[in-house]
């Protein structure tokens, strides 16, 4: 018998800081049904933490000095020399360029701590407990040019209680978000081409 074996698309996977949705991502990429394999890490920042998840599991990352003019073009020839076809932005702190996010259309997406389009931006966390909103979640969505506006792939969303200080609320999306960028990726599989 000959089973179906799944073309897992190339990924890489941008981040600024501590790196648990690279975590969850790299951890559902072992799985062989799971449609993505990262093959790729870029950073702006050479100190992020989640750069261990990239040297305990052997993955090749690139860090970037995005005060050197061509840092994007490092990236799309890193991009290329290690075939990425689909580029995950986990709390990527830098915005792209117009002609990168043209370059890589509808093969850009990112996960942002809200039910957007409520709190694009930044310090998301305290603006919604301010606001004393009732609900909150995170979005999986496309990047085009406009920040945290391109087309959502799936939002999940919990009640806000009463006790929530930042640290819970933060806690609560986050776990939600490993679910929910994982969720996003078969979902894109199944539906579009990516
Ligand atoms: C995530 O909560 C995401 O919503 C935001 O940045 C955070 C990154 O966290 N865009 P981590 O580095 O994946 O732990």
């Amino acid at each position: 018998i000959k089973f179906f074996e799944m073309v897992k698309k190339k990924t890489c996977v941008f981040i600024s800081g501590k790196g648990s949705n690279l975590r969850s991502l790299i951890k559902f990429s072992r799985n062989y049904n799971f449609p993505i394999s990262v093959n790729l890490i870029v950073t702006n920042n050479r100190n992020a933490k989640g750069l261990n998840y990239a040297k305990i599991n052997s993955i090749p990352y690139l860090i970037i000095d995005v005060k050197k003019r061509n840092y994007e073009l490092k990236i799309l020839n890193a991009l290329k020399k290690n075939k990425i076809s689909l580029i995950c932005l986990a709390g990527f702190m830098k915005i792209l360029s117009k002609k990168f996010i043209s370059e890589f259309r509808k093969k850009i997406i990112n996960i942002h701590p809200s039910l957007l389009p409520k709190f694009k931006g930044l310090n998301t966390y305290e603006r919604i407990l301010k606001k004393k909103e009732k609900r909150s979640g995170c979005t999986v969505h496309y990047i085009d040019e406009k920040l945290d506006n391109g087309k959502i792939i799936l939002q999940k969303f919990f009640f806000i209680q009463d006790r929530y200080g930042i640290n819970e609320l933060k806690e609560k999306t986050q776990n939600l978000e490993y679910k929910s960028f994982s969720e996003a990726l078969i979902k894109i599989y199944r539906y579009t081409n990516f």
